[in-house]
């Protein structure tokens, strides 16, 4: 058995009414990916001053009726249908889950075994972004890695914290004050109970704003989208005391988001690629 998933890539100022349209064609729920719904890291986002809706249909009868609704009532509309397979999403996920290896770092499911001279973590992604095993995340375990390996016992915030990968590794090689937060609540919760699988104890743990988070980080992690990434450097910059570490960032966007945080007085680290995938670094001047 399968569903059907009709994908509609459509200007902006036209994505409210074809969800509506999609909805009285009687899908059964539509994702929309704009500029206010960015996708996560490695999921295709809309081209500029367009939206990606996906919605999904039953039967493809349906899916292949409301394309037909949208192709005429929406000229402009890029339309494409595709099965999607129906599986036992708690089981199939753990197939695309490899444990990861960094420097001293093991991250990897429950269900692995980590090798015996790694500092290692289990991690239950569930609803949450951070296994480990994506460029972004790995690309950010390697520099935590290697800070703490020069710098025992600094302080770590982790904006953006996901699963709390970062947060929880970079407290178990050592860091002294970790915070971690995310906008999103599922994400905190779940990152609460990675640390606590992992008995992994004193890191701070929420949801708060930055202007929430009082003082400054030796070390600041940040794999979050590019766009995101701008709108948060002043703030980003405002509590680095000696590092900032970006990722979340595709090479073509390299050059605009290091200039964003140029102009806010840090000096620029080596860059590190990972596939499409960029890590950028920065430092606090005089530091
Ligand atoms: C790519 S995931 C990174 C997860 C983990 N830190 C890792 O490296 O694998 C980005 C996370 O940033 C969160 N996020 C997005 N915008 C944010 C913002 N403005 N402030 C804090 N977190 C944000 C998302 O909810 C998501 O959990």
């Amino acid at each position: 058995m399968a569903s059907f998933a009709l994908t509609v890539d459509v200007p902006d100022e036209e994505a409210e009414l074809a969800a509506s349209v999609l909805w009285d064609a009687g899908c059964s729920g539509v994702e929309v990916r704009d500029a206010e719904a960015p996708p996560m890291p490695g999921v295709r986002g809309p081209a500029p001053g367009e939206a990606i809706l996906i919605a999904c249909f039953a039967t493809e009868a349906e899916a292949e009726a409301a394309r037909a609704g949208l192709a005429a009532d929406f000229p402009r509309a890029r339309l494409s249908v595709q099965a999607v397979p129906k599986e036992d999403w708690s089981v199939a996920w753990r197939a695309h889950i490899r444990p990861t290896r960094v420097g001293r770092l093991w991250v990897g499911p429950p269900w692995e075994t980590p090798p015996t001279d790694a500092v290692s973590l289990h991690i239950e992604p569930k609803m949450a972004f951070g296994t480990g095993d994506h460029p972004t995340t790995s690309l950010c375990l390697e520099a935590v890695d290697s800070y703490l390996a020069a710098h025992p016992g600094c302080s770590v915030l982790d904006v953006g914290t996901g699963t709390g990968v970062l947060a929880l590794a970079a407290r178990k090689l050592g860091a002294g004050r970790v915070v971690g937060v995310d906008t999103d609540a599922v994400s905190v919760a779940l990152a609460q109970e990675n640390a606590e699988a992992n008995g992994v104890h004193g890191v701070e743990l929420s949801s708060a704003t930055l202007e929430e988070v009082p003082g400054r980080f030796n070390l600041v992690l940040a794999n979050i989208l590019a766009n995101t990434l701008v709108e948060l450097a002043p703030a980003l910059v405002a509590h680095t005391g000696h590092t900032l570490v970006l990722a979340g960032v595709l090479r073509p966007q390299v050059a605009d988001v290091s200039k964003a945080f140029l102009a806010q007085g840090l000096t620029a680290g080596p860059v590190a690629f990972s596939g499409d995938w960029a890590r950028l670094s920065f430092h606090r001047r005089g530091t």
